[in-house]
Order: structure tokens, then sequence, then C-alpha cells
């Protein structure tokens, strides 16, 4: 039996959950701030949904895909991302009936079926929201805004976000018969998968990584050539918005994205120091999604952020807090003979919120003592005979010199009190 975790997952130990809590308790925070409430869907849905959603030529679809068929016969799929699942749940339970406009957050792993590498996962963790029923360039602005002061409250003020707009279905149009005459003589000498998508879909040819198909493409015409005047407009009118609120970014005519869904603005959020997986952050508008997984037409705009890119940043930055699964208190029992009077003094004190650690077994002084040491205990509890016949414990303080005798009973009361004074003051 193999005894190591699926290839592209990863276990998560103690003390780093403690990060990614202290991230994501951040992460909440400023979503809050701007209004998002959480919303959690299944991990999996029919496959049917991201099929329509994102696409049939995309990358995701083609390839990526966890899908199974249940013993019920039904295909489902392991969710690739968060937004076609959050738009499910929107029209099912008929959110848009609800006075003025949604705003969702997510936070969860998410499952692709690609090559494993640096800054690349199968299964990944998102963050993302969803601004539904706005299709107003305030309402991308907000996103985009929002991410970079997530961001910013993390540390990161150095990061780029990358901004397109790839139009409406006309403007499309008219770039997917740009496309067609561009490689109209160079079709041939495309790869295979190229050839097949400048059929069904000229646009993901864009998305191709292979270094002669990337190479035909130099010249390619820039979509912004192509943009009629209201996408124009949406998009003068956002940059407005970000440079309103000192929001840097760069024009990049050649950010497509790899979903199908994508209307207007799309941009991404990039760290050069993370090497060929550079983008921490994805997004994009995306106003007939809903309509086309059945809904009401409803405009929508959205972002998600790749948990484990951000938290790689964080670390090269020096941005991550040091968290340590310490107990507060370690208490030791020198004789079997009070051992369960001592595993009763331990409990109460957890029962009373201190974090108590107890020996399960009865050790040398030395040894337990080297114990608490290892876990970093603040101080050690020591019930020995004399303690014991007295009706009292030895305190120590583990990193100060103090030691005293307390009664049994006035046990949590002191450390209590002792705690208190060894706790930061709070800024
Ligand atoms: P995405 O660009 O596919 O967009 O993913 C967003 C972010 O998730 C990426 O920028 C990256 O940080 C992270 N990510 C993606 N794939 C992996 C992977 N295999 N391993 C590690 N991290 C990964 C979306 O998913 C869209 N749903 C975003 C969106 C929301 N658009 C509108 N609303």
């Amino acid at each position: 039996m193999k005894t190591t975790a699926p290839r592209g997952t990863f276990d998560l130990l103690p003390e780093e959950v403690l990060v990614w809590s202290w991230v994501e308790e951040s992460i909440k925070r400023v979503f809050h701030t701007y209004g998002y409430g959480e919303i959690r869907t299944p991990i999996f849905e029919h496959t049917e949904l991201f099929q329509r959603g994102i696409g049939e030529t995309t990358d995701i679809v083609e390839k990526e895909m966890y899908t199974m068929t249940d013993k019920g016969g039904r295909s489902i799929t392991l969710r690739p991302e968060g937004t076609a699942p959050v738009v499910r749940s929107f029209i099912e339970h008929k959110l848009f009936a609800r006075a003025g406009v949604t705003r969702l957050f997510y936070l969860g792993p998410m499952f692709r079926q690609e090559r494993p590498q640096a800054g690349r996962f199968r299964q990944f963790h998102q963050f993302g929201l969803e601004l539904l029923g706005e299709e107003g360039p305030m309402a991308d602005a907000e996103v985009i805004t929002l991410a970079v002061d997530l961001y910013k409250e993390l540390g990161l003020t150095d990061l780029e976000v990358h901004l397109n707009s790839l139009g409406c279905a006309e403007c499309r149009g008219r770039y997917r018969t740009a496309l067609l005459s561009y490689f109209s003589q160079t079709k041939a000498t495309l790869c295979e998968s190229c050839q097949d998508r400048l059929e069904r879909n000229p646009l993901r040819v864009l998305d191709c990584k292979n270094p002669k198909c990337r190479e035909l493409m130099k010249e390619i015409p820039s979509i912004q050539n192509y943009i009629c005047s209201d996408c124009a407009q949406h998009f003068t009118q956002l940059c407005n918005y970000l440079d309103e609120v000192k929001v840097n970014y760069e024009i990049d005519s050649r950010l497509v994205r790899g979903f199908d869904y994508y209307t207007k603005t799309v941009f991404e959020i990039i760290n050069q120091d993370l090497g060929a997986q550079s983008a921490v952050c994805g997004g994009g508008r995306y106003d007939r999604l809903v309509q086309e997984c059945g809904g009401p037409p409803t405009p929508g705009v959205g972002f998600a952020s790749g948990f484990e890119r951000l938290l790689t940043t964080l670390e090269q930055k020096g941005k991550l807090p040091n968290r340590s699964l310490t107990p507060q208190v370690y208490l030791v029992v020198l004789d079997k003979k009070y051992a369960t009077a001592g595993y009763g003094l331990g409990t109460t004190l957890r029962r009373q919120g201190i974090e108590t650690a107890v020996s399960l077994k009865v050790k040398s002084l030395k040894a337990q003592m080297k114990t608490a040491d290892k876990l970093g205990a603040s101080f050690t509890l020591i019930i020995g005979e004399e303690e014991w016949e007295n009706h009292q414990v030895t305190l120590r303080d583990m990193r100060g010199s103090k030691q005293i005798r307390v009664e049994w009973e006035r046990v949590p009361e002191i450390l209590r009190k002792e705690l208190a004074e060894k706790a930061p003051d709070p800024k």
C-alpha cells in the first residue's frame, strides 16, 4: 500500500493549519468589510455545469477535470473552480429575487488534473468572490480594489495588476474573424489541439503553451483593436475608478484567461518572484453565464486567488506570522498515587479554557521537565510527594526563575493571573 498522498496533493500539519487559519481570518475580515457573505457549495457538481459554464474547448474541461460516474449512472465532477457552482446556487435559491446586488465569497479546495509543479497542484485551495447583478464598471473596480486591499492587509504591496477587456459577443465575433485571417497561412503548422481550437473557438488558441505555437502568435492582432465603443467606455471608466483609489495596473492586451464565460474585463494579479506559476489571482466579468446556466439575464464579476501561491508569496516576503502549538501549562505528576487527582486538576484547567498538556504516563521529573520545555509551555505545575501531602502544587515559570507553592483549589485563579501578566500588551 502507498503511504504517500496522491501526486499533486498534500497534507497540512497542525502548525501549518494555524498559519492558514490566520490568513483565512484576515481574508474573511476584508470580505466582510466590503459586504460579502460566505457561501459554501458542494465539492462535486453535475459535470454538465462545468461543461456549459467554463466551456467545452477550454483546457480545464478538455483535459483537467476529475469526472466520474456515480452508482446511479450520473456524471459528476470535482469542482475545478468556484464561479460556476456559485452561479448554480444563485439560480437554484433564486438569490436574484432579493433586492439589490448579491455579494458572495467562498473558500475551499478545487481540483484540476494538471501536471504538478511548483505552485501548481491537483488539489489546491482558492478563496474568491462573485458580485452578481450589476453591469456597471464600478462593480469591476470594487472587485479589483478588494483583491488589492486584501493583499495589502496581509502586507503585500508590490503585486502587479494586469488588466484587459475581451469585449462583448460582437467584439469577440470581429476578433474571431481577425484571428482566423491571421492564422490563414500558418494554420497547418499549429499544434493539433490549436488547429482544432481554431475551428471551434479561435480565442482559446491564445491559451496554448506550445513554444512553436507561441512563436506563431508573436504578431497576433490585439483584441483592443476590435472593441466596440460601449465596451471601450466600460474599460475607460473602470480605469478611472482604479486611478481614483490609487490601484496601479498595467494594460495587458494579451491577457485572455482560460474560461469561455468572460465578457469585457479580465484581470490577473501577479507575483513575478513565483516563476512560471506567477498568478496569485485571476478574475473578470461574466455577463452571460447566469443566463447560460438557466437563470435570468444577470451580469456578474468576480475573482479567485490561489491559497498556496499566496502563502508562498507571504513566505518569500517575510510576512508570515510565527505560529506554534504551545500549551500554556504542562502538568507534571511524579507518582501513580496522585495520578488520578492530577488528571482531575488538568481537566479542571482545560475546562476553564487554560491550554494544559498532561503527561499520560508517570515519568521522572527530569523527563517531564524536558517535555514541557520542548513543547514551549509557559508554566509547569508539579505535583510531587511534598506537594501532595500539603495539598499544594508547585508552579514554575519556565521563562523566569519564579517558583511558588499554590493551594490546590487556588491553582486556576493564580495561574490565570500569572498568564495575564505574561500576555503581551494588546496593540
Ligand atoms: P483561475 O485563474 O483558474 O480562475 O484560478 C484563480 C487562481 O487559482 C489562480 O490565479 C491561481 O492562483 C490559483 N490556481 C489555479 N489553478 C491552480 C493549481 N492547479 N494549483 C494551485 N493554484 C491554482 C478561476 O478559477 C475563476 N473561477 C476566477 C473567477 C472568479 N473569475 C470570475 N470569478
